[in-house]
């Protein structure tokens, strides 16, 4: 196969793993740095405050003020590394059966508004 169709290939299968995936996965760039261009993406977005602190009520269960038994402490972290964690979880590059499956029923702004509201900006 050639070059072009292995690259091509690679973006089908990008497209395909991430629910929120963008249509612009034919890009080299997106296929060596999968995952980047959606961070950078959310990031770029206008957060809803507001709207974050309402979706973080679903959140706030188990992640409580003080990390515990097996469930880190979010709030604080920076907004970058909120972001960066929900993607992953997202397109499963990260695993977790739980954040996978919350992960996975957030949208772009949804995601810029919990990371907004539950992290610092860094
Ligand atoms: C049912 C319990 C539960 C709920 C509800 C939950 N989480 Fe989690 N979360 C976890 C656990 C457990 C982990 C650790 C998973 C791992 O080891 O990767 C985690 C990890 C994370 C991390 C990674 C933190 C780090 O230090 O890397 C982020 C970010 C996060 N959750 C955000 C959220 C957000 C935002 C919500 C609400 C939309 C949410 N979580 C709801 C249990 C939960």
């Amino acid at each position: 196969m050639t070059r072009a169709g292995l690259l091509a290939l690679a973006a089908l299968a990008l497209a395909a793993g991430g629910a929120g995936a963008r249509a612009d996965t034919s890009h080299a760039e997106a296929v060596m740095t999968p995952g980047g261009d959606e961070i950078a993406g959310i990031l770029a977005l206008e957060p809803d405050l507001g709207y974050g602190a309402y979706l973080a009520s679903d959140c706030t269960s188990c992640h409580a003020d003080a990390a515990a038994e097996g469930i880190p402490r979010i709030r604080d972290l920076p907004t970058g590394t909120i972001v960066a964690a929900l993607v992953d979880y997202r397109r499963g590059a990260r695993q977790h059966q739980v954040m996978e499956t919350i992960a996975r029923r957030l949208g772009d702004e949804e995601i810029a508004a919990l990371a907004a509201f539950l992290g610092e900006a860094d």
